[in-house]
């Protein structure tokens, strides 16, 4: 079966209700026919037994056995929220004394992460330019022992050639992680171009409706193994109740991204060009700096769009109070569409050069496109842009 396929009909095992839809096992623990089966489970690791939802739920299970069909991953392993799938990676692998190579533009809680905790605990970095990659290899040290990206990045959009990065680290011997939550992996499949490890904000996409927390990290079987253990002992878990959410919205992932998808160009083609924007960013307009390595390892550029207003961060603050009813809020990937100001919003903390370095200009309006009418959506951006 194909992926479109597997994501509708992976199922936990029907159970004696004969329940057509997949059931929720809201259970904190799992019974044992015996004493004797119950030392088992604690003594034999590799048992296939529940025993505790921190560490194993078939809801979960579901959830993460149909992420790692779509990915063509091995094994992989559920978290409370992205954040823990992204903490959870880096704790797994690095210790103190090791070295993080990783593109500056990453989302602002790993940028946290990895500038005021990790070195907390003598681990360092080096941030890369996205639109740099021939300086990746340069900063790559006797300690270095992951190499993180995002692809397309959060808010910048940019776009890293996946296989050039993984050739550089199978050559180093250097992990390489990449969070796959823009693109989802119905769009594209890092695993495919060499990457070891990928994770998402199932938040995102993966929900699509704005309801549930959850993270995912899929990978070699080695690795995850090395993870479950982790998360099994320090306990950032998926709830059963967000898993079954989740793993119900995954049977709708890919036709919802070709609609976020084909909205967003539409829109993206019908802004380029307007008088009051410097610029529109998508990755599939041919304009976009990076469109050739988009193309070849995107099947559509997903619902994500930027562009930037010339007034700039007044500007910005007035179209987002311009707007009717198109949502303002910091979420994404959901079926209704989202505008974001940056600069005045979340990353407002930061320095304008922190901002620059992470491509968030002053006017940077992030829209995460819905599953509306089309022309609804641009009739709303274009009233506020008046
Ligand atoms: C690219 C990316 N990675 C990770 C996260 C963190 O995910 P969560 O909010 O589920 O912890 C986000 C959240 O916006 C994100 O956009």
């Amino acid at each position: 079966m194909r992926p479109e396929t597997l994501a509708i009909r992976t199922q936990t095992e029907r159970t004696g209700e004969k329940e057509h839809s997949t059931p929720l096992f809201l259970t904190s623990s799992f019974v044992y026919d015996s004493a004797e089966d119950m030392a088992a489970a604690f003594e034999d690791d590799t048992l296939d037994v529940n025993i505790y939802s921190r560490f194993s739920n078939p809801s979960v299970d579901e959830f993460v056995k149909k992420v790692c069909l779509m990915e063509g991953a091995e094994d992989g392993i559920a978290t409370a929220t992205g954040m823990a799938a992204v903490f959870s990676s880096f704790m797994t692998f690095v210790s103190a004394g090791d070295h993080i190579v990783s593109a500056s533009a990453v989302f602002g809680s790993t940028h946290a992460i990895l500038t005021k905790y990790l070195p907390k605990w003598g681990i360092e970095y080096s941030y890369f330019d996205m639109n740099k990659p021939e300086t990746i290899e340069g900063l790559i040290k006797k300690n270095t022992k992951l190499l993180y990206v995002e692809t397309p990045s959060n808010p910048g959009l940019d776009i890293i050639d996946l296989k050039f990065v993984a050739d550089i680290c199978k050559k180093h011997n250097i992990l390489f992680v990449v969070d796959n939550c823009f693109a989802t992996p119905a769009v594209q499949q890092p695993i495919q171009f060499g990457a070891d490890l990928v994770l998402h904000s199932a938040t995102k996409f993966m929900d699509g409706q704005g309801r549930v927390l959850g993270g995912v990290v899929v990978g070699k079987k080695d690795l995850i193994k090395q993870m479950y253990l982790f998360i099994r002992n320090t306990g950032p878990s998926l709830s059963p109740f967000n898993a079954w959410v989740l793993s119900k919205s995954l049977e709708t992932l890919y036709v919802r991204m070709d609609k976020h998808a084909s909205n967003a160009l539409y829109i993206a083609k019908k802004l380029e060009g307007h008088p009051a924007l410097s610029w529109v960013k998508y990755p599939m307009l041919e304009s976009h700096p990076h469109y050739k390595i988009a193309i070849k390892q995107m099947s559509n550029g997903g619902g994500i769009l930027t562009f930037e207003l010339k007034a700039g961060l007044d500007g910005g603050r007035k179209f987002l109070n311009n707007l009717t009813w198109l949502s303002m809020t910091n979420n994404l990937g959901d079926s209704r569409t989202i505008a974001s100001h940056p600069a005045s919003t979340t990353h407002s903390k930061l320095t304008q050069e922190e901002r620059q370095a992470v491509g968030i200009t002053p006017g940077l309006i992030r829209l995460s496109v819905g599953l509306e009418h089309p022309d609804d959506i641009i009739e709303e951006i274009l009233g506020a842009l008046k």
